[in-house]
């Protein structure tokens, strides 16, 4: 059994040893014992977007979950290697959309609406579903530029189809002035579409999807910050409900709680309703600011967490070995599909 500060030193004497030719990027809600190894960190956009520009690196260790690493190797040549530390770091959330259910659900759509529908898949998705959504002419969406990717399919469409998170789809779409009325759920357990009344006055379809970790911050959560802490401000990600998003006084993606935290007055009072990593850092990085979670027994991303020291350090000695572990491969054809999902976003990002 290896000691941290071992593990630790063997990591950095591989990163040394591999110099330019391994690069790792990492997620914002990472630990701490791996995110200080990131070359890059950033939320999902940002490390699309230097994946994206990397052409250096043959290796790309990607410390985030599998649908990033699978974004990363659809951005990268061929020749560079996407690995992911531990193959277990999937996300519940993309596990909600399967592509079948997706290709079982599209006809009854089209049956219903015609080719007025545009998808849309925030990049929380596996690469057959962005392929799907990249063939059908819609784009990707991450939560940093939701509300810019909705407006312009709102110009392509008279209607989109957000998978497959119905919060993110729900909250944006909302603050682009479509009412609740005008949203409908799409349940692929029953493969129907839950409204009432006229259907052709749905604007957006939305996927019965969500995010585990944040449905953990609730409107309960908002009523007991404003009794006891009524000068708190409450910041909460779009992954949380509609009812949640209302109450809290602002909400932004994993960036927008980051720098909206930076830049707040010394002596500010935040609770702030996202993954606990994050979170617990934004408390280390402000001593400065009173900063607690939404949720009192905080809210780890389990998947997330996979990511640790020990499979950092399994994955470079390997690659130092020469031996590539947990390699992330999109094949071709669908790496194309996903490919235009994807540039349709980052053209506009
Ligand atoms: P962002 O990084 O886009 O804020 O998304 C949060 C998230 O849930 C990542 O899985
Ligand atoms: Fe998926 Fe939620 Fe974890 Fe993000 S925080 S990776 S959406 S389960």
């Amino acid at each position: 059994q290896l000691s941290v500060e071992e593990m630790e030193e063997r990591v950095a004497r591989v990163k040394q040893k591999l110099g330019a030719r391994l690069f790792i990027p990492g997620h914002h809600y990472q630990k701490d014992e791996v995110i200080q190894f990131a070359d890059a960190t950033g939320d999902s956009l940002q490390l699309a977007q230097v994946a994206a520009k990397n052409k250096e690196a043959e290796y790309i260790v990607f410390c985030g979950v599998h649908f990033m690493a699978e974004t990363a190797d659809i951005l990268t040549s061929d020749e560079q290697i996407v690995i992911l530390p531990d193959m277990r770091a999937g996300c519940s959330m993309a596990d909600m959309a399967e592509i079948e259910q997706v290709e079982r659900a599209w006809p009854i759509l089209q049956q219903l609406f015609g080719d007025t529908i545009l998808p849309l898949t925030y990049v929380n998705s596996t690469a057959a579903i962005k392929a799907f959504v990249g063939l059908h002419g819609g784009a990707t969406v991450t939560s940093s530029n939701a509300k810019k990717m909705v407006a312009w399919a709102f110009t392509q469409q008279e209607r989109i189809f957000f998978l497959p998170d119905q919060h993110l789809g729900r909250n944006t779409a909302y603050d682009l002035g479509v009412p609740l009325e005008q949203m409908a759920v799409w349940d692929p357990a029953t493969n129907t579409l839950q409204y009432e009344g006229d259907v052709q006055k749905i604007k957006v379809i939305l996927w019965k999807g969500h995010c585990s970790v944040h449905e953990n911050f609730t409107v309960k959560h908002i009523e007991h910050i404003r009794k006891t802490k009524p000068d708190m401000k409450i910041i909460v990600h779009p992954e949380c409900s509609w009812e949640v998003v209302q109450q809290a006084d602002d909400a932004g993606s994993t960036k927008y709680i980051i720098e909206t935290i930076a830049n707040s007055p010394a002596g500010s009072k935040w609770a702030i309703g996202t993954e606990m990593n994050l979170v617990n850092r934004i408390i280390q990085q402000h001593p400065d600011k009173e900063i607690v979670s939404l949720n009192p027994y905080m809210c780890p991303c389990l998947t997330m967490n996979r990511i640790d020291l020990p499979h950092l350090l399994w994955a470079l000695e390997s690659l130092h070995e020469g031996k590539v572990v947990n390699r992330i491969t999109v094949p071709n054809d669908v790496a194309e599909g996903a490919m235009l999902a994807l540039e349709r976003m980052l053209a506009r990002a």
